[in-house]
């Protein structure tokens, strides 16, 4: 079973984007052929400048081989690096009504909030699409926000095979349901947009501060405390063991014991669960170049399933 995913470069990732994204996808490497890329193109619709693009996509690259991705698993690349992605964009574009396009949740949301989108913003889901179906993709594991653009890729595909034939494989949409909302510093979603994260990788003296500063209710020090109303708690669970959890959550329950011992803890744990990754994105960092090779070399191998995809849909075309 071939599944694909891909992740636009946007920043430092956090606990929420690891639990809630990145460790799942390097677990999809042991369920079938895994496809992963690193969506710049996508990016691009935000205008972001040449340097931070460059600087965000090797950074992504980095902390998913830190992460554990094997590449001698999964086909891990740069969107733009396999450029027919584009070719087959265009094609679908004449595939897909504008009033469709407009009626899109991400769109419809971004432009009532007043933002003027670009051409590239409007045809985000189609080149989403493309990126699916050039690589004829069976499973495609996504975020909940993610479920309308899936929609219009089976859409677009099932219209397009009705029209010139069987070309395209009818991917299936995964959106875990497991995959919990990781709470951040504030308690909200963590999230980049609400400046409440925790980053993954970084200074450990910069991480306690962050840990230090999670909110929490002011019930005294010697009161019993309920642990499934706390975040510290909530945080702790992604790290600790049941055992570990349970014991917590006692010490929560007794009295005599204050968030900040918590935090302490969690900071611990956290530092514990990360340590061998940092040391890992320590060692991959002193060589830059051959992540790029890395990526590279996982360009070649998609390329190979893209041409054999865009010999057929160019003569299905007549662009043959
Ligand atoms: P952010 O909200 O920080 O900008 P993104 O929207 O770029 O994060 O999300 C990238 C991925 O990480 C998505 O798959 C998303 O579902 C996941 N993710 C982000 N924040 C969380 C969170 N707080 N809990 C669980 N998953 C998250
Ligand atoms: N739009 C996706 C997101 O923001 C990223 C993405 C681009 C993607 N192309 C894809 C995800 C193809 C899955 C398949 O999360």
């Amino acid at each position: 079973m071939r599944i694909l995913s891909g992740i636009q470069p946007s920043g430092i990732p956090h606990i929420g984007n690891y639990f809630g994204m990145m460790k799942n996808a390097v677990e999809l490497q042991n369920k079938g052929e895994a496809f992963l890329f690193i969506a710049d193109y996508h990016s691009l619709t935000t205008n972001p400048d040449a340097e931070t693009l460059r600087g965000n996509v090797i950074n992504l690259a980095l902390d998913f081989l830190s992460c554990g991705l094997n590449v001698s698993k999964t086909v891990f690349f740069r969107q733009s690096d396999v450029p027919q992605v584009t070719e087959l964009m265009w094609i679908l574009n004449n595939n897909i009504t504008v009033g469709f396009l407009e009626r899109a949740h991400s769109y419809k949301d971004k432009t009532a909030k007043g933002f003027v989108p670009n051409n590239g913003l409007f045809s985000y889901p189609v080149l989403m699409a493309a990126d699916i179906l050039l690589y004829q993709s069976e499973l495609v594991p996504v975020g909940k926000d993610q479920k309308q653009h899936l929609e219009i890729t089976r859409d677009l595909a099932i219209r397009f095979n009705n029209t010139y034939g069987d070309i395209f494989t009818i991917p299936e949409g995964f959106i875990p349901e497991t995959s919990a909302v990781v709470p951040g510093t504030d308690g909200q979603k963590m999230s980049k947009s609400y400046n409440n994260t925790i980053p993954i990788f970084g200074n450990p003296k910069a991480q306690r501060k962050t840990i230090m500063s999670i909110v929490s209710d002011s019930t005294p020090m010697e009161d019993p405390k309920d642990p499934d109303k706390c975040n510290i708690f909530a945080l702790y669970k992604l790290f600790a063991t049941p055992d570990e959890v349970a014991e917590m959550a006692a010490r929560y329950r007794a009295g005599n014991y204050g968030y900040g011992h918590a935090k302490q803890a969690l900071f611990e744990k956290m530092q514990a669960y990360f340590a061998p990754m940092q040391e890992r994105r320590n060692e991959l960092e002193k060589d830059i170049d051959s992540v790029w090779d890395i990526l590279r070399e996982g360009a070649k191998r998609a390329s190979v399933e893209a041409d054999k995809t865009m010999e057929k849909v160019r003569a299905a075309v007549g662009l043959r």
